[in-house]
């Protein structure tokens, strides 16, 4: 089954074509980085309006890098919960006008279901049931994975994601966006005990919740006393703070890997492709008796080979989507009942 997926949820607009939820014919992603750069965040209508000059071009792309016609399509899967409404709306109509013109099947997919997915597309993928922490701009948490399309969370952040307070922090230093990547490659020269910074909710009475507010808050007094540093004192301070969201990350992953006897732990998101995170949960892993799963770093931020794989699975069990298929800007995965 060759799947056409999109992806518009934020700032990326995505196309990929894969063959059976495995074969990865053609991955195209049109960042906007550029775009959002100077504001130190994503602007919701630029990111609209980026979104409908790129999709098409995109698609195109995807098609031609696949040598694939959309006669030979059989599905198309797009990203239509969670994100940013206008953006998500683009990626959608597009799929909807092109299941209209060439009568394919259309399926809907959940933002996360897709990162989920991603590491899928990799040679040795884990097996059910296993873990996933899901580190990304917008959300972090932690979730059972049954099966494809079958997941529980067990606990989420209560406030400001991982990516988040990397892009935060960065936008407080002056570093641009997405923080995450500047802090990531100042941090590899960096001293990790130079700075110490608070580690939220760390106890075993917090179960799977995660808290960043405060890293960041605690980062600005940092600034407002002692300014921001240049040279050497920035990369220590940059791996002083990565190393606090790194740490609070592996202990909760830890501790809820052996809580739930998961032997098998993924780790997915625009936040697993920090170097920092994925060295130490590697570690974390080996010491403790969990296999470790992360996609290359290419896929673990926002593209749309992992909504296509993720579509997939939907479209085989003969889910279809209607044309009122609609976008949805905050939808929660279903969570575990305390
Ligand atoms: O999954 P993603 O591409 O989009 C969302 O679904 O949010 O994640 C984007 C987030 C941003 O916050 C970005 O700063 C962060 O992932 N990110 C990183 C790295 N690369 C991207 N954070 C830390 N280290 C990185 N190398
Ligand atoms: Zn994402």
């Amino acid at each position: 089954m060759r799947v056409l997926g999109l992806e518009s949820s934020c700032d990326e607009t995505a196309a990929a074509i894969v063959d059976d939820g495995v074969v990865v014919l053609a991955d195209v992603v049109a960042s906007q980085h550029d775009v959002h750069a100077k504001y130190g965040g994503v602007v919701p209508e630029l990111a609209s309006r980026a979104h409908i000059l790129n999709v098409v071009p995109v698609v195109q792309a995807a098609l031609d890098r696949a040598g694939s016609t959309l006669d030979e399509i059989d599905g198309i899967a797009v990203t239509n919960a969670p994100g940013l409404v206008g953006a998500l709306l683009v990626g959608l109509q597009t799929a909807k006008a092109l299941a209209w013109v060439t009568g394919k099947p259309l399926v809907g997919v959940h933002h996360l279901e897709g990162h989920l997915s991603a590491v899928f597309l990799e040679p040795d993928p884990p097996p059910m049931p296993h873990l996933a922490l899901i580190v990304s701009g917008g959300h972090t948490s932690l979730v059972r994975v049954n099966a494809h399309a079958d997941v529980i969370e067990l606990g989420a952040t209560r406030d400001d994601a991982a990516g988040e307070a990397f892009d935060k922090g960065a936008k407080l230093l002056g570093l641009g966006y997405p923080g995450g990547v500047v802090i990531d490659k100042l941090a590899s020269t960096g001293d990790p005990k130079a700075v110490k910074f608070p580690k939220a909710m760390t106890t075993a009475e917090t179960g799977a919740e995660f808290s960043f507010s405060g890293l960041k808050t605690s980062l600005l007094h940092h600034v407002r006393k002692h300014g921001v540093p240049e040279g050497q004192g920035l990369a220590d301070l940059c791996a002083s703070y990565q190393a606090a969201i790194v740490e609070v990350l592996v202990r909760k992953t830890r501790r809820i890997a052996r809580r739930e006897r998961l032997e098998h732990v993924q780790v997915c998101g625009g936040v697993a492709a920090n170097s920092g995170l994925r060295a130490a949960l590697r570690a974390a892993g080996a010491e403790d008796g969990f296999k470790v799963y992360i996609p290359p770093p290419g896929r673990c931020t926002d593209n749309a080979a992992m909504i296509a794989a993720a579509g997939y699975h939907r479209l085989v069990r003969g889910e279809r989507a209607g044309l009122d298929l609609d976008a949805v800007p905050s939808l929660p995965l279903p969570r575990q009942q305390a």
